[in-house]
């Protein structure tokens, strides 16, 4: 069956394309982009509302989704329905799991599961040490056999400058990144929020940016020996882009990404609108104006490539306690777009090609996986945003079985239409009018 998707704006940065374009879609791939394409006799013609833009699928390369061994938290089924909601066609999920995603048996279960959910795209991500323990190496190979696009020891970072040279050497190999959580673990001790004002005057023990930076520096540094590829996760700090603008300068293979809450909030959060809230706890911590103006300024001149949530639902009794003994982390999938609408393109500090360029084309690439583009023959994997959408968030409304994010009830422009993952409508925003009943129908 073909598809024709008209009167959208088409921004597709891979292909040099920001207009109003048609896209003919043939099954599970793109067959067209062009103006005025005609349809035959058995197209499905979907009129889109006025002010849609139609890009290459969102990719999430950061998310937990917390199966197997989680499943109160979230599940890869759960994972995928909040993931299509917040325009993600695909996601890269953390092998903190239980057990740990450290061997092909894991990662073929959760390859499973999200062949059983039938939503995103799930492309897991393995351990670099054998159970996240910083011991011995996992076996990378099998792990890139099984379907791993990249390694990593999130949650924490990789324990020693050795095992890390190692890491770059062996997955260098099999041309996977190593995605680095960075922690220099002495200072971070145990900090809970980032040490400055904030955390002094409400008792709580900090963490300094340069907890982040020196471990960015170590791993740009064993990047520059190894030749391996290091990609920086959820940077917060001033200092470690910084460190990321000194290693690109010098050649060095390194990428980087922010989370939007690291873009939009900062440590005030910790004293209100509600003290102490564990919604605002998180590992890296929020940090200061200077450091989230640093990012918004990294986002904007290109030094930042890549924009993930770091999806870390939590359960509300395991969050429902004191601010030191709550686990770190805030789900993402369902607020990042209206985040990066309303606080990015909306106030013109990056534009929407930017953008899709932050959220589909630089994860596609530093992966390795299809996406990022509507090229003839590429993947039917389709967001279509609603810019001008008015968006109240709601956690009522989420489909993450977890519900801890800060940003419930903030109003925000910006939105999502729909998402197409291999040509199959996978969501549709009943809150934007004017989508031809077929499309919805399908979703039933
Ligand atoms: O806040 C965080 N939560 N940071 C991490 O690095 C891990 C994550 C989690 O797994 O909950
Ligand atoms: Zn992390």
């Amino acid at each position: 069956m073909k598809r024709l998707l008209r009167g959208g704006r088409v921004v597709d940065p891979a292909n040099g394309r920001d207009g109003m374009f048609d896209v003919l879609v043939d099954g599970d791939r793109i067959l067209r982009v062009g103006r005025d394409l005609a349809p035959d006799s058995d197209t499905q013609v979907v009129e889109l509302p006025a002010g849609l833009v139609v890009c290459p699928g969102l990719i999430d390369m950061h998310v937990h989704l917390r199966e197997p061994g989680q499943e109160h938290k979230e599940t890869v089924a759960t994972g995928t329905a909040a993931a299509v909601a917040g325009g993600f066609t695909a996601v890269a999920c953390m092998p903190n799991t239980s057990p740990v995603n450290d061997n092909a048996g894991v990662t073929e279960f959760i390859l499973k599961k999200a062949a059983e959910a039938h939503l995103a795209r799930v492309y897991p991500i393995g351990a670099v040490s054998r159970g996240q323990q910083g011991d011995e190496l996992a076996d990378i190979a099998e792990l890139k056999q099984a379907g791993c696009v990249a390694i990593t020891d999130d949650g924490r970072p990789v324990a020693t400058a050795m095992l890390m040279r190692r890491a770059l050497e062996y997955a260098g190999m099999f041309g996977l990144a190593v995605i680095e959580h960075c922690e220099e673990q002495t200072l971070k001790a145990d900090g809970v929020a980032h040490e400055g004002f904030h955390a002094s005057t409400l008792g709580l023990r900090g963490i300094p940016g340069e907890a982040e930076s020196i471990m960015a520096l170590r791993d740009i540094s064993l990047a520059a020996l190894t030749g391996g590829v290091v990609h920086i996760a959820h940077m917060s700090a001033r200092q470690t882009l910084d460190a990321v603008r000194y290693g690109k300068s010098r050649g060095v293979l390194v990428t980087c990404e922010v989370t939007p809450h690291h873009f939009v909030l900062t440590d005030e959060m910790l004293a209100a609108p509600i003290p102490y809230d564990t919604n605002v706890k998180m590992n890296p911590p929020l940090r200061e104006a200077v450091d989230r103006d640093a990012m918004l300024a990294g986002l904007a001149d290109g030094s930042i490539d890549v924009i993930a949530t770091d999806h870390a639902p939590h359960h509300y009794d395991e969050k429902r306690v004191e601010f030191d003994h709550a686990p770190f982390g805030i789900t993402g999938l369902e607020t990042a777009v209206s985040l990066c609408l309303d606080r990015l393109v909306h106030p013109g500090v990056v534009t929407l090609s930017r953008i899709v360029e932050l959220l589909s084309v630089n994860p596609a690439r530093i992966l390795k996986v299809a996406g990022g583009s509507l090229a003839e023959g590429a993947p039917a994997d389709i967001t279509v945003l609603a810019p001008d959408l008015r968006v109240k968030v709601s956690v009522e409304r989420m489909r993450s079985k977890s519900k801890n994010t800060p940003f419930d009830g903030w109003q925000l422009r910006g939105g999502v239409a729909a998402t197409i993952v291999g040509g199959r409508v996978v969501y549709v925003n009943e809150d934007v009018s004017g989508f031809s009943r077929t499309l919805r129908r399908e979703l039933r």
